[in-house]
């Protein structure tokens, strides 16, 4: 893999520009997701919001990938394609993923979203797994490893019953889509690199009810499903190490100290 890189202070500054327009974008969509539309919709107004403000979707185009957002349902893992054939419905647990490029920076986050009246297993998973992102986030300072993000992760998550993703990660972002470094989940205390101020990735732990392994679809080769048909939950931030702690750059809600 290529070197980490450590972003100046232009940089950051443009990558939290973007990053704010993916948090805003969430925010923008939220009243849109509801029983009776479809996920092809919501891309439809994600990538209106984000070109309307003079940015550009990240995904569409990348690798192939053919929309401006990720909209992954139920037993999807990530990468599940908008579609005028997917119609939410109540019960429905789903993670919509937007990353703009703003003046060229990138920013990139996720989060769940629920259809009316879901079940007490789909609200702990989703509870868990907003968990195991927070406390990703807490290891966030210079000198720790970078494994200790996966390590807290998977620790946590066990201990709830639930499974960590294993085969997609985080991963550096600003200055392109996916830099280094390889972002795990579920990792070894104090294994990988140290933290520096000035780098940028993202943590987006996928954790599922059943068990680990994923599968992706045949026919659009994009849409990864668990294995066993149980349930998934993602949520992903873009943050900054700083010269003390950590910057959510994503977050637009205010929920995270700057440390
Ligand atoms: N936004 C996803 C991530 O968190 C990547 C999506 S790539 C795509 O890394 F091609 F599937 F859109
Ligand atoms: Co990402
Ligand atoms: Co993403």
């Amino acid at each position: 893999m290529s070197e980490i890189i450590i972003k100046n202070e232009s940089q950051i500054e443009g990558v939290r520009r973007s990053s704010k327009l993916a948090g805003e974008t969430l925010n923008f969509i939220e009243p849109f997701v509801k029983a009776g539309v479809t996920t092809a919709f919501l891309d439809e107004k994600i990538e209106e919001f984000i070109v309307n403000y003079g940015a550009i979707p990240a995904t569409k185009g990348y690798n192939g990938y053919p929309k401006s957002s990720c909209i992954s349902l139920n037993e999807v893992v990530c990468h599940g394609i908008p579609s005028e054939n997917t119609i939410l419905k109540e019960g429905d647990i789903l993670n919509i993923d937007v990353t703009t490029i703003l003046d060229g920076y990138y920013g990139d986050t996720s989060r769940m979203f629920t259809i009316g009246e879901v079940s007490p297993k789909a609200k702990d998973l989703i509870e868990v797994t907003k968990h195991c992102l927070d406390l990703g986030l807490k290891q966030v300072q210079p000198g720790n490893y970078f494994g200790n993000i996966g390590f807290v992760i998977s620790r946590y998550a066990k201990a709830k019953g639930c499974s960590v993703v294993f085969e997609f990660c985080g991963h550096g972002v600003g200055l392109n889509f996916h830099e280094s470094p390889q972002v795990d989940h579920a990792a070894r205390k104090n294994s990988g690199e140290k933290m520096k101020p000035g780098m940028i990735f993202t943590i987006e732990p996928m954790i599922n009810s059943g068990r680990p392994s994923t599968v992706i679809d045949k026919n659009d080769g994009w849409t990864a499903r668990t294995v066993d048909n149980k349930l998934s939950a993602q949520f992903e931030h873009t943050v900054l190490v700083t010269k003390t702690g950590f910057e959510v750059l994503t977050d637009v809600d205010g929920n995270y100290p700057i440390t």
